[in-house]
């Protein structure tokens, strides 16, 4: 599902990365851990191709993700920098990636909105704008939005961040709670 190979990263002169592979499986929930600066989203940014290696490989779905337009739609991605919009709503910012992602019908749309501002707890503020909102609940909207066209790898960086233990505990940090054993969500 995700192959990395004998990536190295060199940042003016100073490796980052140094060699690193592996691989991880479909099903399988793969955690990423360093301290900070250790080259975590260095890593990611890499496999998501925003980012070139020094040298070394990394693939999706056996794929190169660049500029592969078909393969991106199978890839969910919440980045540090949470790409959700301040002056809109909860609701509006899902509508505005449910319409980016291709969920063209509105009355299929409008479902797949309310169940995943269900699922992130968000539903009793959808028509809040985001500006207004606490850390912790611009992530739970931003995984919402990284999940909202039903990809098949999820990538999430730093994913409890501003999370309270609640959420922690139910899962909607990693994601993990989402992801069936076949690497299917399971948004009840
Ligand atoms: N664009 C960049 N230019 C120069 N140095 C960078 C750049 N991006 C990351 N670094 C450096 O690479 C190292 C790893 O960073 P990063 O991958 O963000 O770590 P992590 O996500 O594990 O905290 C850090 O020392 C950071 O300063
Ligand atoms: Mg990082």
């Amino acid at each position: 599902m995700i192959e990395v190979q004998n990536l190295t990263k060199t940042f003016n002169g100073k490796a980052v990365l140094k060699d690193i592979s592996f691989k991880v499986k479909e099903g399988e929930i793969f955690g990423y851990l360093g301290p900070n600066g250790a080259g975590k989203t260095t890593t990611m940014r890499i496999i998501l191709g925003l980012l070139n290696p020094t040298s070394g490989n990394a693939f999706v779905l056996g794929q190169n993700l660049g500029e592969n337009e078909k393969l991106r739609n199978k890839v969910g991605v919440l980045l540090e920098n949470d790409g959700v919009y301040d002056k809109l709503s909860a609701y509006e910012n899902l509508h505005y990636y449910a319409q980016l992602y291709g969920l063209s019908d509105s009355v299929e749309r409008k479902r797949r909105i309310g169940e995943l501002l269900e699922f992130v707890g968000l539903s009793d503020r959808r028509n809040d704008k985001v500006g207004e909102f606490s850390k912790g609940m611009r992530r739970k909207l931003a995984l919402a939005r990284a999940i909202a066209h039903e990809p098949e790898v999820l990538f999430l960086d730093e994913p409890s961040s501003g999370l309270d233990p609640e959420a922690l505990d139910n899962g909607e940090g990693a994601g993990a709670s989402t992801l069936g054993g076949d690497g299917s969500y399971n948004i009840p």
